[in-house]
Formats: structure tokens, sequence, C-alpha cells
């Protein structure tokens, strides 16, 4: 790989109502980077080069949120699919985008194979981008999460626990276990440990309750976890101590830990009956 194209060459994006300092290159077209700040659509994602050709570009765009099926919507908050091969433009300007934040992943032109999962916010002027993931629409290693970023502006509120809890709810209707592509970046993995470990721990805890409701001793396995939350027994595995042939679920520090952080904050959640989505095939 060649180091060079390692370095930031965008000094500054205008998007929407914000300033946002990139972290990483981005292919975008050479004649761009020259400029002290470049400018986005927030609804078509198209780049520009100054505030006036924006302004011109903004009285021509029609878009006042992302192309594709609204296929969530909790007020103001609401999850977009887009097929990278029918929304072409959209899917390569928001890889481009996503790329500023992205240190290690292959760029993907070909954005045929994927779908989108747009996180917008709703106001009066539209709805604004907050983040996305990417998922290959047939997958081999049933990775069900390609690339996922939240917005840097928007990063640290808990966004990015939603996106997550959102591609494993698509994994439930279909279904299938899944995990994210490896590797992840470091603030990746760290927000992926903690899903897992609330999500664990929180079907622990009503597992419980329930067989204390019932007043017996029911059991439950580690696939049962697996298959109830549609987490891969090896993103899970980790979370339990192995005794005498079987995972005893022992409530180690990690998962106390976790599930003291997930009350200590009142986060949005996904509410299931608001998901409109079937798998194609
Ligand atoms: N430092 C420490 N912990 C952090 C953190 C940071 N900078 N960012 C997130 N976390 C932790 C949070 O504390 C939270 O855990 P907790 O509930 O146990 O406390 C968990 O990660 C999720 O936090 P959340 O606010 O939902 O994350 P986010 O909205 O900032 O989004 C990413 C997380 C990874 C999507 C975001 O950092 C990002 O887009 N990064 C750049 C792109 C990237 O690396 N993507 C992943 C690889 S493809
Ligand atoms: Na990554």
């Amino acid at each position: 790989e060649d180091s060079l194209t390692r370095i930031r060459n965008i000094e500054m994006i205008e998007l929407g109502r914000h300033r946002i300092q990139p972290w990483y290159f981005s292919p975008y077209p050479q004649q761009l980077t020259v400029l002290p700040c470049i400018y986005i659509c927030e609804f078509c994602l198209k780049c520009v080069s100054s505030q006036t050709c924006l302004q011109r570009h903004m009285s021509k765009c029609l878009l006042k949120h992302p192309p594709g099926n609204e296929i969530y919507r909790s007020h103001p908050l609401s999850f977009f699919e887009i097929d990278g091969r029918k929304n072409k433009a959209y899917a390569q300007n928001l890889c481009l985008l996503a790329k500023l934040f992205l240190d290690h992943k292959t760029l993907y032109y070909d954005t045929d194979p994927f779908l989108f999962y747009v996180l917008a916010e709703r106001d009066e002027r539209g709805f604004h981008i907050v983040g996305y993931f990417s998922k290959e629409k047939e997958s081999a290693d049933e990775y069900n999460v390609a690339c996922i970023l939240v917005l840097p502006p928007y990063q640290k509120m808990g966004y990015g626990r939603l996106l997550i809890e959102f591609s494993y709810e698509l994994s439930k209707i279909e279904r299938k276990t899944g995990s994210p592509e490896k590797p992840l970046s470091d603030l990746g993995l760290l927000s992926y440990r903690s899903f897992w470990s609330q999500t664990i721990i929180e079907k622990l805890i009503s597992f419980k309750e329930e067989s204390l409701q019932l007043g017996e001793e029911k059991q439950i396995s580690v696939n049962d976890l697996s298959e109830i939350t549609s987490i891969r027994k090896e993103d899970h595995l980790n979370l339990y101590k192995y005794y005498r042939g079987q995972h005893v679920i022992v409530i180690t520090d990690e998962l106390k830990d976790a599930y003291r952080r997930m009350l200590s904050k009142c986060r949005t959640r996904i509410d299931p009956s608001k998901l409109r989505w079937t798998p194609k095939d």
C-alpha cells in the first residue's frame, strides 16, 4: 500500500450546518484537495468547491432526505435503506464521505453489492444524515455490517449503539446471526464490545426474572442467547467462564460494568415494532 495515499488530503468539509475536520485520506477529485474547505450537499452528498456552487446546487437539488426507502421512523429519527446499484451516485458519495473517517477500510467503488442504512434526524428543513452502516447483499462470511460510521458532530451520544442495534434487528428478521466485518477500528471494537455485553446481560437478567416468576430453575444455553440476540457465538463467548464442560455464566466484572453503564445512560433504543422491512432474495 502506498503510504502517501493515507495522508489526509481534505482540510475541512461543510455538511449542512456542520463544519467537520476530516481524519483520513479520501479519494475526492484532485482539484478539491487544494481548497481550504469543500462543500457537501447534506441530502444527496454531492461535493462542490464553493459556497456559491453549493447554493446553486441546493436550489436545484430536490432531495430533502436520503434516497431509497424509509424503513424505520421513530420521530425524530429515521432509517433509509439505499440500494448501491439503484442509487449509485449517492452510495459512492456516501463512501467518499465515510472514508474521511475510516482509516483501514478499502473504498468500494463498486457499490452494487451493498445496501446502505442511513440514520437521519428530522427537523422542519429535512432529514439530516447522522451516520450509516453498509451491508453486503450476500455475505459469504455472514457479516451483517461492512462499514459503520457516526459523523463526528454526533459521536459519543449513543448513535453508534443505535446503528449496531439496528443491524442486529435486521439479522433477527433474517433469522441469522451476524457479525461486523473485520478488522474493526479501535472505536468500532469499543462500541461493539459494549453492545454485546449490554445485550447479553440484559437478556440474562430478564431470563432470570422470568424463571423466578415461574418459580422454576430454567436454563439458557449459549446457543439460545445467539438465537435470541442474533449475536454470533464467538462474539459473546468470552463473557462466560468455562466450567466442567459447560459454559457457566458467571456475571463477570465486564458484564457488571456494561450493565451499570447502560443503566446510567438513558438512550434511545430501536423499537422493533416500527421497523418495516423484509429481506430481499
Ligand atoms: N472513547 C471511549 N469510548 C467510546 C468512544 C470514545 N471515543 N466512542 C464510543 N465509545 C464507547 C461508548 O462509551 C459506548 O460504550 P458504553 O455505552 O459502554 O459507555 C460505546 O462505545 C458506544 O458509544 P456511542 O456513543 O453509541 O458510539 P458513537 O456514536 O460515537 O459511534 C463509532 C461509534 C465507532 C461508529 C464512531 O466512533 C465512528 O464512526 N468512528 C469512526 C469510524 C469507525 O471507526 N467505524 C468502525 C469501524 S468500520
Ligand atoms: Na473498521
